[in-house]
């Protein structure tokens, strides 16, 4: 059934409830998501409408506001939150924290070149932790592909349009995205309903394989159908991109099984053999990764000779400001941080707020080295995580003591 009305498209300005919209940030199939002023609360905000421009059924209706409840039920760092759910003349709108910068398949078609081997697998992690969470909560995206992942700052990546996601056990909808959804959803007999987790892992075994070669594992639809019906596996990675190596190659054939049954059973699984992968592709596997974090590159080398002299071997990285430090953090997994409080960007204090917000760097050892701070800023530190303060100008001793110390 088709409502008369189109839903309403919004100009630079116009008012949706309480926000205030400032430029859309994009449109998929089904909705346009606009960049949005909360002048209440005084921050920004995501807004998602249903597209102007297509026919709105009370089908499309009602799926919009199944979006909404689904979002609300999953709280994760790499799935994108809901703040409310909205109806503006009849039509709903999804309020959601604003995720700056760009999705996944943008990111890539602006790059032009893919990323190293390691950031590949650092953005594929976060990917896996935010579809573990919803399957922890019941729930199966089911529509994961690039243009569905945002990359925001600081390298978080978080997966959104939970437009097509549903309870696992819930019938599966056959619309989805070819060469991203797995096989049986474009299956009329569909698959049994407790392997509907798997559709995520074949979605995300398409974006590992996409994103380590540069290529689809097959070029069309048409070419993947084919290959089902002859049950033939797309090529392995490393035929298509030798400097790989053969390690990625099991664990993404596996994840790309034609057949749900087959398939390797949970995102985790996946993660996991992933993570083994690229700690034995790592070309050295140093004792310990240790990243420093000082706007002051003289203080930071100082920093850097004094840890290499105790931790032999050791591979150190530095930053000059928070928020690189927290890129490289996510990117490198280092076993220890030392950092500054005053930096630009992102300050020592905030640094160590977002490291402790993240289950991957939750655990890792932060030493605050600062001149600036007292005893309040400490203690704030200490609530926030950090593991150990030492003041400037550092005694080496005390600094390699209190590094092995935390390091065990
Ligand atoms: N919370 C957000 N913050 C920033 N950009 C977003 C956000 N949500 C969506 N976008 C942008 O809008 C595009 C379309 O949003 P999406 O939810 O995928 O809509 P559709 O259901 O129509 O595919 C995304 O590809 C992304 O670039
Ligand atoms: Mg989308």
């Amino acid at each position: 059934m088709r409502l008369s009305r189109p839903a309403p498209a919004f100009e630079a300005g116009a008012r949706i409830g309480e926000y205030r919209i400032v430029r859309l940030l994009g449109a998929g199939g089904m909705g346009s998501v606009y960049l949005a002023r909360d002048e209440a609360l005084d921050r920004d905000v995501a807004i998602k409408v249903i597209r102007s421009d297509a026919p709105v059924s009370l089908e499309i209706l009602e799926r919009f506001r199944a979006e909404a409840r689904t979002m609300a039920r999953v709280s994760h760092p790499h799935v994108v939150r809901i703040h409310a759910l909205g109806e503006v003349d009849g039509a709903p709108y999804i309020v959601m924290e604003h995720v700056p910068g760009t999705n996944l398949a943008q990111l890539f078609a602006d790059k032009g070149r893919l990323f190293g081997v390691a950031q590949t697998l650092a953005i594929l992690d976060q990917i896996c932790r935010g579809t573990s969470a919803m399957h922890a909560t019941g729930l199966v995206h089911g529509d994961l592909k690039p243009s569905n992942v945002l990359f925001g700052p600081g390298f978080r990546i978080v997966v959104s349009d939970l437009g097509l996601s549903r309870r696992i056990g819930a019938p599966t909808t056959t619309w989805s995205t070819p060469c991203y959804g797995a096989p049986e959803l474009f299956d009329s007999a569909g698959s049994q309903p407790e392997l509907a987790p798997r559709i995520d892992v074949y979605s995300i075994g398409v974006m590992a394989y996409e994103f380590l070669t540069g290529q689809l594992p097959f070029a069309s639809e048409s070419e993947r159908i084919l290959a089902a019906y002859e049950a033939r596996p797309p090529k392995r990675p490393s035929e298509v991109r030798p400097e790989l190596g053969a390690g990625f190659d099991a664990p993404i054939l596996a994840a790309l099984s034609s057949y749900p049954s087959l398939r390797t059973a949970t995102v985790d699984t996946f993660r996991r053999a992933l993570e083994q992968v690229g700690v034995a592709a790592s070309p050295t596997s140093p004792p310990l990764r240790i990243l420093v974090a000082d706007d002051d590159p003289a203080y930071c080398d100082i920093v850097r000779r004094t840890l290499a002299r105790s931790f032999r071997g050791a591979l150190i990285e530095s930053a000059p400001d928070g928020a690189s430090a927290l890129a490289s953090a996510l990117h490198i997994r280092p076993d220890l941080i030392v950092t500054d409080i005053d930096m630009p960007l992102m300050n020592g204090v905030e640094l160590v707020a977002e490291l402790r917000s993240r289950p991957e760097l939750a655990d890792v050892p932060v030493i605050v080295l600062s001149a600036v701070g007292g005893p309040a800023d400490w203690s704030l530190l200490e609530r926030l995580g950090a593991n150990a303060f030492v003041g400037k100008p550092f005694d080496a001793q005390q600094l390699c003591s209190v590094a092995h110390a935390i390091t065990g």
